[in-house]
C-alpha cells in the first residue's frame, strides 16, 4: 500500500515536473515569441493537469510552478515598468455548470442573495494598462509577468481610439484594457504577410501582440489596432463605488468601453447574455472567447478578494473553441508562385464555426512531422481566427496499424523538377524554371486587386491560357489578341473583347501596384508602396544598391537583398524591358512628405472626380491624385479644396459651382500633376 502510493507519487512528481517544462515551453512562445504551437485549449489542459496534480500532492506545487504565474514574462528590447498593482488573470469556466458553482461559493462567501453582476465581452486580444498624468497619456504597459510591463507607450500611441488627452485633466488615472486587432485588419494583414512570404498570423489575438510589441513603432502605425477598456485602476480621486460606474466614468474621460457591457441580476441572466452573445459573435467585427461575469460593487470585491493569481470576484465564462474532428482523405502538396510546396490536408467536409470544412493546411513538412498526420487519420481542426483551418491534434488511437507516415515528395507534384530544402528554410521549393503551376500562380498574384487588378483574369482562365502556351509569362498576357483567344474553349468574341480592355486598362498603374504585382520576394503591398514613395520610378529603384534600400524606413536586409538580387537576374531584366515594350507604364510617384508640396496643388488638399480625363482610366486617375499627396473624396461639400471636371462631368460640377469651389478641367489637371511631379511650375 505505502509502496504503491509512493510510485504514484514519484509517478506525479515525474509527470508535474514533464507538464512544467512544457507549460513553460509554451507560455514563452506565446507571450515572448508571438508563436504558438498549440491551441489554447490544448494549453488549458496542461495547466489543468498541472494543477490537479498540485491539489493531489501538495508538496509538489513549489513555488516558481507555472500554475502561480499571473501571465507572460517580459520580452527583451523593452524598458520595463512595475504595475501599481499586479495584473491578475481569470479563472476560467466553460459552461452553466462551472458557472453555477463560481456564483454558489460567492454567495456563501458574501452572505449575500444574488450580488448584481457586469456582463462583458471577453475580447481576444492583449491586456494594457495606460497611465494618464494630467489628463496626458505617461505611459502603457502591456501585463508582462503580471507584475512588471513592458512600456510600449510609443506604439500605444498609434492606436487611434486612445486618447492621448483626457477630457478631463484628471492628476492620476490608471485604466486597464485589451487591445485588439479587428478581424477585417487582421485578414488584411495576413493577406499582406502571405504576398511577402512571411509567416501568416495564427489568429487576431496574435497579431495584436505581434502588433503591440513591434519595436518600430511605425509599424504599428500602419495597423489599426483598436482597445476597450474594462477596469478603472489606480485612481487619485473619489473612486467611483461600483464598476458600472467605474466605466462610464472611462467613457466621459474618453476612454472607449464596450457598449455590449450590461449588469445582470441572476446567474439565468448571464447565461442569457452568453447565449445572446454567442448569436452575434461572428458579426461583431472583433474576436471574443466568451464573457467576463464580473461583481459590480466594489465594496463586495473586497469581501470577495483574491487568490495571488485570479480575483474570486470575477470569472471568465468561455464558449467552447472552434474545434472539430474529421477525418483526412488525402495529403495534396501544392505549389505557390515562389515554388514554395505546402502540404495540405483534404478533409471529410465538417462544419465549422459556421462553415463547411474541406481543407486545412500543414504548413510545412516538419509540421506534418511534428504532428504526424496521415491520410485516414481522425483530426482535430480549429479555426484560429477567420483563415484557413489548422490541423491541432491527431486522435492516433483512432489510427489503423498499416498508415504510413507521409513523405514530402521530392520532386515538385505539377513538373516533376527537384524540391530542395534549403539549409535554414522550412519549406521545400520547386526548382523548375518552367514549372506551371509556379506560373499560374504568378500570373493570378500580377492580376490579383492588389497588383494589376485585371479583374477578367480568375483561376480556370489563367490555366486555359498557361495550359494553351498562349502565356509563358507575366508579359504575354500583353500581346494577347482577340484571333488567339477565341480559338479557347468556351471563350467567345464579347468575353475575348472585353479580357483585352481590361488587360489593356491596366497598363498604366502605379508603380507601387506594379513591384507588388512582380511578386518580388518579401515585398508585398506595403513594403511595394514605402520602396515605391522613396525611389519614384521603376529605373531608379532598380539601380538602388542593397545600403541604399536598406536605409529606406520599414525595408529590413531581407527585403533589400531580394529586391537587389531581383532586378540582377537577367530573366527579369528582360521581363521587366517586354512588359514596357508592350506599353505598361508604371506611373511615377513622389515621396508624400518630400516637397511634392511647393509645386502641388494636390498635397494635403481633398479632391474630387467628376467626368473623365482622356486617356486615363478613373481609378488611375484617383491613384495619380493620392501620390501627389491628395486625397480623393466622393461628394462635393465646402471641405473639397479642388474639384476636376473632365469630360462629361456629372452634378457634382454644379454642386462645386453653387459653393464657389475651385475647378479645373482636364487640360488644367494635366498641367498641376506636370508641375507636381516636377517640383516646380510647368
Ligand atoms: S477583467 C483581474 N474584462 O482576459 C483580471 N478581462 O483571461 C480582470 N479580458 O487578462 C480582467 N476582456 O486581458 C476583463 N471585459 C474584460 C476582458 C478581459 C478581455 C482579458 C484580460 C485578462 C484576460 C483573462
Amino acid at each position: 500500500m505505502i509502496a504503491s502510493d509512493s510510485s504514484k507519487w514519484e509517478q506525479a512528481a515525474r509527470r508535474a515536473k514533464e507538464l512544467r517544462r512544457e507549460i513553460i515551453e509554451h507560455r514563452k512562445r506565446y507571450y515572448v515569441d508571438d508563436d504558438p504551437t498549440i491551441s489554447d485549449a490544448e494549453y488549458d489542459l496542461l495547466e489543468t493537469e498541472l494543477r490537479r496534480i498540485e491539489e493531489r500532492y501538495p508538496d509538489l506545487a513549489s513555488l516558481d510552478s507555472p500554475t502561480r504565474r499571473v501571465g507572460g514574462e517580459v520580452a527583451e528590447g523593452f524598458d520595463s515598468f512595475r504595475h501599481p498593482t499586479p495584473m491578475l488573470s481569470l479563472d476560467n469556466a466553460y459552461g452553466a455548470e462551472d458557472l453555477l458553482a463560481w456564483h454558489q461559493r460567492l454567495v456563501r462567501t458574501l452572505d449575500q442573495k444574488e450580488p448584481a453582476l457586469m456582463v462583458e465581452p471577453k475580447i481576444d486580444g492583449v491586456s494594457i494598462a495606460v497611465h494618464y498624468r494630467d489628463g496626458i497619456l505617461e505611459r502603457a504597459l502591456t501585463r508582462g509577468d503580471g507584475e512588471t510591463g513592458e512600456v510600449v507607450t510609443a506604439n500605444a500611441r498609434t492606436i487611434r481610439s486612445l486618447p492621448l488627452r483626457l477630457l478631463e485633466a484628471v492628476p492620476y488615472i490608471e485604466a486597464r484594457g485589451e487591445v485588439f486587432l479587428p478581424r477585417a485588419e487582421f485578414e488584411a494583414l495576413n493577406r499582406e504577410r502571405a504576398r511577402a512570404d512571411e509567416p501568416l498570423y495564427a489568429n487576431p489575438r496574435n497579431a495584436a501582440a505581434g502588433q503591440i510589441r513591434r519595436l518600430d513603432p511605425r509599424i504599428t502605425a500602419s495597423r489599426k489596432l483598436d482597445c476597450f477598456f474594462w477596469d478603472l485602476g489606480v485612481f487619485e480621486g473619489t473612486r467611483p463605488s461600483t464598476h458600472r460606474a467605474a466605466l462610464a466614468y472611462l467613457r466621459e474621460l474618453g476612454l472607449k468601453t464596450n457598449k455590449l457591457n450590461r449588469l445582470c441580476n441572476s446567474v439565468d441572466e448571464v447565461l442569457e447574455a452568453w447565449e445572446d452573445l454567442r448569436e452575434r459573435r461572428a458579426s461583431l467585427g472583433y474576436e471574443i472567447d466568451g464573457l467576463v461575469v464580473k461583481i459590480d460593487d466594489y465594496a463586495l470585491r473586497q469581501f470577495a478578494g483574491a487568490t495571488s493569481r485570479a480575483p474570486r470576484w470575477a470569472v471568465a465564462l468561455k464558449y467552447p473553441a472552434q474545434q472539430a474532428t474529421t477525418r483526412v482523405r488525402r495529403i495534396v502538396v501544392q505549389v505557390g508562385r515562389t515554388g514554395k510546396l505546402t502540404p495540405v490536408a483534404e478533409l471529410d467536409p465538417v462544419l465549422l464555426a459556421g462553415t463547411n470544412v474541406s481543407r486545412a493546411t500543414l504548413h510545412n513538412e516538419d509540421e506534418v512531422r511534428r504532428r504526424d498526420v496521415r491520410v485516414g487519420d481522425v483530426v482535430l481542426i480549429e479555426k484560429a481566427g477567420e483563415i484557413i483551418p489548422q490541423v491541432v491534434a491527431v486522435l492516433t488511437s483512432e489510427r489503423g496499424d498499416d498508415s504510413p507516415p507521409f513523405q514530402m515528395p521530392e520532386r515538385c507534384p505539377e513538373c516533376r523538377s527537384a524540391a530542395v530544402r534549403e539549409e535554414g528554410e522550412v519549406a521545400r521549393y520547386c526548382s523548375g524554371a518552367a514549372c506551371p503551376a509556379q506560373l499560374r500562380e504568378r500570373i493570378l498574384h500580377f492580376a490579383s486587386r492588389s497588383g494589376m487588378d485585371i479583374q477578367g483574369l480568375g483561376e480556370a482562365l489563367v490555366e486555359q491560357l498557361t495550359a494553351a502556351g498562349l502565356v509563358r509569362d507575366i508579359a504575354d498576357l500583353y500581346s494577347l489578341t482577340a484571333e488567339k483567344l477565341t480559338e479557347l474553349e468556351r471563350m467567345g468574341e464579347k468575353s475575348a473583347t472585353k479580357l483585352l480592355a481590361q488587360i489593356d486598362d491596366s497598363r498604366p498603374r502605379l508603380l507601387r501596384r506594379l513591384l507588388s504585382a512582380l511578386g518580388i520576394r518579401h515585398v508585398g503591398e506595403r513594403a511595394a508602396r514605402v520602396l515605391a514613395e522613396r525611389f519614384g520610378s521603376l529605373d531608379r529603384l532598380s539601380r538602388a544598391g542593397v545600403d541604399e534600400l536598406e536605409a529606406v524606413p520599414e525595408i529590413g536586409p531581407k527585403t533589400a537583398r531580394a529586391v537587389r538580387l531581383f532586378f540582377d537576374q537577367p530573366v527579369n531584366r528582360r521581363l521587366l524591358d517586354r512588359l514596357v515594350a508592350a506599353g505598361v507604364k508604371p506611373i511615377d510617384e513622389q515621396e508624400p512628405t518630400a516637397s511634392p508640396a511647393p509645386h502641388s496643388h494636390f498635397a494635403g488638399k481633398t479632391v474630387v472626380l467628376t467626368g473623365a480625363i482622356p486617356g486615363r482610366a478613373r481609378e488611375e486617375t484617383k491613384e495619380l491624385i493620392q501620390s501627389l499627396g491628395g486625397r480623393v473624396a466622393s461628394n462635393v461639400s465646402r471641405r473639397t479644396d479642388l474639384v476636376v471636371a473632365g469630360a462629361d462631368p456629372g452634378s457634382k460640377l454644379d454642386r462645386a459651382r453653387e459653393l464657389g469651389l475651385v475647378v479645373v478641367d482636364a487640360e488644367e489637371f494635366e498641367r498641376l500633376v506636370a508641375e507636381a511631379r516636377a517640383g516646380r511650375p510647368a
